[in-house]
């Protein structure tokens, strides 16, 4: 290798955030700030807790929850062996490869898969484990807690659809079924909305029935969906056989005059169910909330049971739901609790904030204190400058400081260019007669002000 090569490849290169993550950078980090401000209060108001989970589960926590053969589980989970067990991990991984199978199998071939871990995709799953693991069920029951942070599915990705992406989630556990209860969620999360202005916010529910009369609908489904098999792309093709609700969620336009014709669930509700949607609804009216019924609504993940929905917004594209939820009863037994009645949502806050954006809510709305910056020269006038930053800042003001002495126009220069709106000039002169200048930088204003008078003088003017 020639050294003008070796020079090269010694070049330290250059990094990118991995496809489908992101960074997401000021100003526009105001407008999340501000979105999850608003959710905490607005769910305090209904009395919700907030919890905070970890990133990593066990892979089985999802798979048992979300459900093996669903997509998020199936293709789109980060799952790696837990990293304590990494050499143990490889070890098995030579002795497999030097045996020449050529069978790899899955990972759980050769660790446990208690020695699996995933990168959570959602949150309900990790709620419902804490909820058995911390004995929530002897508190007063229901619980009422909601979570937020980054979730991870390897989808391609598009807009409005990243391998790491944000949550808001909210989940109550224990107590009873009460349509109010379905209600009230809903109408948590369009108050939400409301707060922030959303636009365009359409709700839609749909009933998926319970263990009762699910199967008998999901077997008509699939006799019903065998018949047109063949006129059915491969992705529906496979689910008639592995969950052919899911056959109703298809966007494939070929194949829509065909869904339509499928029986619909409400149909084939048994009574109880039937008696609970029916209560869901006219709760729904009682608080004034709007919707719409889509009999198509499933959802892709196993857990769910009678009440399901989802809310699109203005500004989205393709990938316009921006929450799902619904009702999930047998959840926290099926990992390991005692039998627990659930219901809850997530929003996409990545997609909230894209539709907040589309239609024109500006991050800079958000309300900054005014900005001031400390035009400083001369040793002397520095250490009153810090002590004036100091002061500023404690009552709240954004200060800007400069590191190094500069010349008073490239200060004031500077200070326009931030958006400042009053630079404090700090000079010998007004260190010595203790007579500080104040300038208003829209209009060129000057004032001479004592130290002691300089809060109360700005906080008049905010
Ligand atoms: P989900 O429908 O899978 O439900 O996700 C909820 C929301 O997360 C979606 O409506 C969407 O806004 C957002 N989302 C999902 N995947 C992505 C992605 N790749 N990029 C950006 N945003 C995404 C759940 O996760 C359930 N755990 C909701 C729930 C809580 N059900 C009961 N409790």
């Amino acid at each position: 290798m020639s050294e003008g090569a070796a020079k090269k490849e010694d070049k330290p290169r250059k990094f990118q955030a991995i496809r489908g993550t992101r960074d997401l950078l000021p100003p526009e980090t105001a407008l999340w700030n501000r979105v999850e401000q608003t959710a905490h209060e607005v769910f305090a108001t209904f009395g919700f807790g907030e919890i905070r989970l970890p990133i990593v589960e066990e892979v089985e926590l999802f798979a048992r929850a979300v459900g093996q053969e669903t997509d998020i589980v199936n293709k789109e989970m980060c799952t790696f062996p837990n990293p304590m067990r990494f050499s143990e991990f490889y070890r098995r991984l030579r002795e497999s490869v030097s045996k020449g199978t050529n069978e790899m199998g899955t990972l759980t071939d050769l660790l446990p898969e208690s020695e699996m871990i995933s990168l959570r995709p959602e949150a309900t799953a990790g709620v419902c484990r804490a909820y058995v693991e911390h004995n929530m069920q002897q508190l007063p029951q229901p619980v009422k807690l909601y979570t937020m942070g980054p979730m991870f599915r390897w989808e391609r990705p598009q807009k409005g659809r990243y391998r790491q992406f944000y949550q808001i989630d909210a989940e109550v556990l224990g107590g009873t079924d009460a349509p109010a209860i379905d209600a009230e969620v809903i109408e948590m999360v369009m108050t939400f909305f409301e707060r922030l202005g959303l636009e365009g916010v359409q709700l839609d529910i749909n009933c998926i029935g319970d263990k009762n009369c699910r199967p008998k609908y999901v077997e008509l489904l699939r006799a019903e969906l065998s018949k047109v098999k063949d006129k059915l792309g491969p992705d529906s093709q496979r689910r008639i056989e592995t969950n052919p609700l899911r056959v109703l969620d298809s966007k494939l336009e070929s194949e829509q005059k065909l869904i339509e014709r499928m029986p619909h669930i409400a149909d084939h509700l048994c009574e109880e169910c039937a008696e609970n949607y029916r209560g869901v609804k006219k709760e729904l009216e009682l608080r004034g909330v709007k919707y719409g019924e889509n009999w198509r609504l499933v959802r892709g993940l196993d857990y769910y049971m009678r009440t399901t929905f989802e809310i699109t917004a203005k500004g989205l594209g393709s990938q316009n739901a921006v929450c799902g939820g619904g009702r999930y009863d047998g959840l926290v037994e099926l990992l390991g609790g005692l039998p627990t009645k659930g219901i809850g949502f997530a929003i996409g806050e990545d997609r909230l904030i894209l539709s907040l954006l589309e239609t024109g809510h500006s991050p800079l709305a958000t309300r900054h204190s005014p900005l001031l910056y400390i035009a400083w020269m001369g040793e002397k006038a520095y250490t009153t400058a810090i002590r004036a930053a100091k002061n500023l800042r404690n009552a709240g003001f954004r200060v800007e400081l400069p590191p190094v002495e500069q010349k008073f126009g490239k200060a004031l220069g500077q200070a326009d260019k931030l958006g400042a709106r009053f630079a404090l000039i700090l000079g010998d002169n007004e260190v010595s007669s203790g007579e500080w200048t104040l300038k208003t930088l829209a209009d060129g204003k000057q004032e001479k002000l004592g130290e002691s008078d300089l809060v109360e003088h700005l906080k008049k003017q905010l």
